[in-house]
């Protein structure tokens, strides 16, 4: 027997390496390297039975490619759909990842039950067994005569029976589970995901099939994390949300057929999921009494402003080295801005408690919301709460200036249609022409938007 090849792979980044080694020389994580046996060139058996990939390759010019596009397929789920870059692409191999009880089964099993009305679909369930999803089917009133199911985990056999079916779509729930006779370490290792989830996406690749991959993100990352398989699928989406909130979030990661950063939201309810079609609209907080501390920015998600309530307490702190403590957003950035406003707005955090959090369990990675947080930590620290009906958004400079950030029309205007009627907003992204029922501060430094309070 010829010898089984092997190569070491970080389970974190994905690099290979040909020895072992405590820390990966790409992402410099330690103790991520583990060997994976690679699969062997396809048996006899598999050619056998008709699955080889024996294609004839072919070179052309890029300009004879045949650029006839496919349709894509609708989900179902607009939100779903946007964030793949407007649908579920034929042929593609997409990966849905997130923690256990995420929702990613739910999800699919909507979608797919959907789908089935209007082409050939399968869904593989190697997690649960088939009493268990057609009970849930049941539970949510999904319509379950057209859709087929299966219940497998050795991905060849998965591959036979669904060339046999010859489905437009198919679920693989989930990947960990997948197993391939030809890799002898146990399912859900680094190896056999890896190899699985190839073998999938050439299969998805050659027949024309859409395949949807489930990854569980587990934190002690003995499984093999979709962090490998992200080299290769087109697209990677991530469903986030913990089991105690109503909401989940559907970002894309990676995406061959569209833009990333687009962001879907779901609410978990009873009836399974359920898209939500005005996500301002539960990020702001009903609270009776407006409370100091509290004000809403006007964040950028992909191609759509998102409103969102952040909050801040400061307070007297009893240690010696007071707290800082971001919840949904990048904590240094909390001490770069704490540092501009001892700078240029000669308030004088240094003995307080900072905390500040983003309501909804929303994640702002942008810039846009320094000056809300500014104006927040103010509010909180001088105990007086802002105006309920004003929105507030800009980046912040190291020097105190207030700077553009994109889409400020869209951001105002959005505000205005959700009832705002003040912003505060940089100077660059004043509007040309007054908006109706809003009134609009532009800044050019900190102390200007200081002065304003
Ligand atoms: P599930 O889709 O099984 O999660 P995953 O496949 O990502 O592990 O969803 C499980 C959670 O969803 C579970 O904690 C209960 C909740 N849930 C509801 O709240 N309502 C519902 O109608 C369903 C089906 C699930
Ligand atoms: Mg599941």
């Amino acid at each position: 027997m010829a010898k089984a090849k092997t190569a070491y792979v970080c389970s974190d980044c994905g690099a290979d390496f040909p020895r072992w080694m405590g820390q990966c020389g790409e992402c410099h994580a330690w103790n991520t390297i583990s060997e994976v046996r690679l699969a062997a060139a396809p048996s006899a058996r598999s050619v056998r039975d008709g699955y080889a990939g024996a294609v004839a390759a072919q070179v052309q010019t890029l300009a004879s490619v045949d650029l006839s596009e496919l349709p894509r397929f609708s989900s179902g789920f607009a939100e779903f759909d946007r964030v793949l870059g407007g649908g579920i692409v034929p042929g593609s191999a997409t990966l849905i990842g997130g923690n256990p009880g995420a929702g990613k089964s739910t999800l699919l099993l909507q979608t797919m039950c959907h789908m089935a009305n209007h082409m050939g679909a399968i869904y593989v369930t190697g997690e649960e067994s088939l009493q268990q999803v057609a009970m849930r089917a049941k539970r949510l009133y999904l319509p379950t005569d057209k859709l087929k199911m299966l219940s497998e985990t050795n991905v060849e056999t998965i591959c036979t029976l669904a060339l046999k079916e010859q489905p437009k779509i198919m679920v693989v729930d989930s990947i960990q589970v997948m197993h391939m006779a030809d890799i002898q370490s146990a399912p859900g290792s680094v190896s056999q995901v890896r190899e699985s989830a190839a073998y999938l996406t050439r299969f998805a690749k050659q027949h024309q099939i859409a395949i949807l991959m489930v990854g569980h993100v587990t934190k002690d990352g003995s499984l093999a994390g979709p962090k490998v398989l992200e080299h290769c699928v087109d697209c990677s989406v991530l469903l986030d949300g913990s089991a105690d909130s109503r909401y989940r979030t559907l970002r894309g990661h990676k995406n061959r057929f569209g833009a990333v950063n687009e962001l879907g939201i779901f609410a978990m309810t009873g009836q399974g999921l359920k898209e939500v079609n005005n996500p301002s609209a539960i990020f702001l907080s009903r609270a009776e009494e407006h409370a100091a501390g509290s004000v809403v920015m006007v964040i950028w998600e992909g191609t759509r402003p998102l409103l969102v309530e952040l909050q801040a307490l400061v307070d007297q702190s009893p240690l010696g080295n007071p707290r800082r403590v971001a919840v949904g957003l990048d904590q240094n950035r909390l001490n770069m801005l704490l540092a501009v406003l001892h700078r240029h707005g000669g308030l004088q955090m240094a003995d307080q408690d900072v905390f500040v959090n983003v309501v909804g369990g929303v994640k702002v990675t942008e810039t846009s919301a320094d000056l809300t947080l500014l104006m927040s930590l103010v509010s909180s620290f001088k105990n007086r709460a802002l105006p309920e009906d004003m929105v507030v958004f800009g980046e912040v400079g190291l020097s105190g200036e207030i700077r553009p950030v994109p889409n400020g029309l869209e951001r105002i205007s959005e505000a205005a249609k959700h009832g705002f009627s003040r912003a505060i907003v940089p100077y660059g992204n004043r509007p040309k022409q007054p908006i109706e029922g809003m009134k609009v501060d532009a800044v050019k430094t900190l102390a200007e938007a200081l002065e304003l309070l």
